[in-house]
């Protein structure tokens, strides 16, 4: 069975959230199971660059506003598979954000740029571009690969089957109606039936109407975004589909993600935590922190946006303080939630540090070397970063929401008795909520003793690796 994966972004290449995790890992996973995976990517300089052994395939164009377009074959250079690269210089060899401008403003053709990745998907499955390579499915990622099951269904010969996974449904694709002279779609296309929306038209909508099978990356999620409060106004369009619709939960390549990491300061494992407290302490060097804390130090590694409840935290912070504990942060995002971290780490620089930035190895640091990580997420699909923290015997502390429901066990008595807790879980996206469940973590940490070092072990033992998920997504490849 061939599969094309279709996607803006992939780690180690190119990587702004947990969506170019998840290209890194999955069709690596799905290939382990036999499956003839390739994958469709943008010309982003980081991929041009990565990519190995690169040849052109099909000399494509003028589309898209591209005088030239260049369909390439090479491969990613971990798992060695297959990747198609569109090297479209005028579009895609950009420096910086692949979606965004230096002002930070989205590139103002971005719908021809992601335009002319969904209908590349569509032509290569109609066997157009490369003579010795078609797929049977293609599994289209989030709104930038949203078009390639509409350009597919305008093609009724085309036996290619497709399923479109949500990894954010807040970021729609929502261009102006204008738009749609450049993308070469039919009137009949543009009716709330199809991809318009308010309007305007959506390219995250054209995937959800036109796709074959739809998944999101929890099953809560699934059950979320149907609902006006996590639809986005598209909770409508997800009822329709409601049969059609499916979570799966995303999974971590434990081979990146876990403390023998030659990353952090002193590998450790779950046998020996020693490690652990030796990478704390460096991590707490590394950035002029007290070592002398009474509470346990809080990390977060994260977007700072409204999202990821980055306001919330702040507004709690006097809370966590006052406990004694201790607060790092990794991310950048916001300018008001940057500069209101700042400001909490210039008046307590010895409790508060903050690095305002990207930075890959230092993500490493703060999961192996933090006590907790934060995320008070108002939404998350999935999210990665509590998956990643279990494995370093940090204990996540997040909202009772989206993946992070589904995937850390509340410390409580009931819990803790039955030999389940992995850490803490509160409700409202509210400060006081917020603040209470960081007073019960640095309690528990404080008085817990071998309890706390029990859940820590049992959060290392979860397991969420990609075999099962990658197994239900081959499922439903069968199934259609
Ligand atoms: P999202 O995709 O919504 O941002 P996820 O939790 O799914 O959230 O994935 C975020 C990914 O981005 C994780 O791999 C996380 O470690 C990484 N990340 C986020 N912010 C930073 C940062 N400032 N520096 C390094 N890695 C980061
Ligand atoms: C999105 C979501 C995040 C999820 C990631 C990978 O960026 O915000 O929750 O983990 O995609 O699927």
């Amino acid at each position: 069975m061939r599969i094309l994966h279709v996607a803006s972004e992939i780690f180690p290449l190119v990587k702004t959230g947990g969506l170019a995790d998840v290209l890194g890992s999955l069709p690596p996973a799905l290939a382990r199971r036999g499956l003839d995976v390739r994958v469709l990517l943008p010309g982003l300089p980081g991929v041009l660059d990565g990519i190995t052994e690169l040849r052109p395939v099909m000399r494509i164009g003028p589309v898209f506003g591209a005088a030239a377009v260049t369909l390439c074959l090479g491969r990613l250079p971990d798992s060695k598979l297959p990747a198609y690269v569109l090297d479209a210089p005028f579009l895609f060899r950009r420096d910086g954000n692949p979606y965004t401008g230096p002002d930070g403003h989205d590139w103002s053709d971005n719908h021809r740029r992601f335009g002319l990745l969904g209908w590349a998907a569509a032509h290569l499955a109609a066997g157009e571009l490369d003579p010795d390579w078609a797929p049977d499915v293609v599994h289209a990622h989030d709104w930038h690969a949203g078009l390639a099951p509409a350009y597919i269904v305008q093609n009724p010969g085309l036996k290619v089957t497709t399923v479109f996974t949500i990894h954010n449904l807040a970021f729609r694709g929502i261009f102006p109606m204008e738009c749609h002279y450049d993308l070469g779609l039919p009137m009949r296309k543009l009716t709330p039936h199809g991809i318009e929306f308010h309007g305007k038209i959506s390219f995250m909508k054209a995937g959800l109407v036109y796709s074959d099978k739809i998944t999101t990356v929890s099953p809560n999620y699934a059950r979320e975004i149907c609902t006006p409060e996590f639809g986005c106004g598209l909770d409508g369009v997800m009822r329709d589909r409601g049969a059609d619709l499916s979570g799966i939960l995303n999974g971590v390549d434990y081979a990146v993600w876990n403390p023998g990491d030659a990353k952090i300061a002193k590998p450790y494992s779950i046998d020996n935590l020693a490690g652990k407290k030796a990478c704390k302490r460096a991590l707490q060097l590394e950035f002029g922190l007290s070592t002398e804390a009474r509470g346990p130090l809080f990390a977060v590694v994260s977007r700072l946006t409204s999202q990821k409840g980055m306001d919330i935290l702040l507004a709690a912070l006097p809370e966590l303080l006052r406990e004694g504990a201790q607060l790092i942060v990794l991310g950048s995002g916001d300018g008001d939630l940057e500069a209101g971290f700042r400001y909490a780490a210039s008046v307590n620089p010895d409790n508060v540090a903050v690095y305002i930035g990207y930075d890959e190895s230092m993500s490493h640091r703060f999961m192996a070397g933090a006590d907790i990580l934060l995320v008070p997420s108002r939404f998350e699909p999935c999210g990665l970063t509590q998956l990643y923290a279990l494995r370093y015997g940090t204990l996540p502390l997040v909202r009772r929401v989206g993946g992070l429901a589904d995937t850390v066990v509340d410390v409580n008595d009931e819990n803790l008795a039955a030999d389940r807790a992995t850490g803490f879980v509160f409700e409202d996206a509210a400060r006081h909520a917020l603040g209470a469940r960081i007073h019960d973590a640095c309690e528990f940490y404080r008085y817990g003793g071998a309890a706390w070092t029990k859940v820590q072990q049992r959060a290392m033992r979860q397991d969420f690796s990609w075999d099962d998920s990658a197994a239900h997504y081959e499922q439903l490849y069968r199934s259609l």
